[in-house]
């Protein structure tokens, strides 16, 4: 990919929350991984963990977290992005890099994703933690719904001058 197509997937990456039923096939799966975990991470610890889900049982536990993860039971796959806070201080900030490239990523290959917050909500941790048995050191960031785009919405950016300070507040 050159670098005006970067940017212009930076620009395309939006919410999709609706998805028709085609699969995501094994091999978009792993490329969605592989980018997720090409992300930085401090002292490169790599702290991240991914539950990758399918069944539609546990899709449809996971959707009912909160209200707005709904779409998690329509997706072909979600990916509970975790991360061991043992491991490393900086986990919030290395799984959300893994999380962004996870969306990225998605864009690339014509799919649809959406960041569906968890932490820092522990009723919501804990039901996700009990749906899918993940161990207690093993923190809940969010989780990725990914499926094939029902939906379409325009690529932007939301670039507000007043947003930036060059050299000081
Ligand atoms: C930390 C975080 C938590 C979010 N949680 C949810 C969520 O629980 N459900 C949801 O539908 N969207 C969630 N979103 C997506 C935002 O609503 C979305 O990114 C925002 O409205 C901007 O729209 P865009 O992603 O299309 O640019 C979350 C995004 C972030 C970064």
């Amino acid at each position: 990919m050159n670098e005006a197509n970067m940017l212009d997937m930076i620009k395309k990456r939006r919410s999709i929350r609706k998805y028709t039923d085609e699969a995501v096939t094994d091999e978009q799966l792993r490329q969605l991984l592989e980018a997720a975990m090409a992300a930085p991470s401090g002292n490169n610890v790599q702290p991240w963990e991914f539950v990758v889900v399918r069944d539609p049982d546990l899709k449809r536990q996971l959707a009912q977290t909160h209200t707005w993860s709904y779409m998690a039971a329509d997706a072909a796959v979600v990916f509970v992005v975790c991360a061991n806070e043992r491991a490393s201080h900086h986990w919030i900030a290395d799984a959300s890099a893994a999380t962004e490239n996870l969306l990225l990523a998605a864009t690339a290959l014509g799919l649809g994703a959406v960041w569906v917050g968890i932490y820092p909500g522990t009723d919501r941790e804990a039901h996700v933690r009990r749906v899918l048995d993940i161990p207690e050191e093993i923190r809940v960031l969010c989780l990725v719904p990914v499926g094939h785009p029902a939906e379409s919405k325009a690529a932007r950016t939301q670039y507000r001058e007043s947003k930036v300070h060059y050299e000081g507040w």
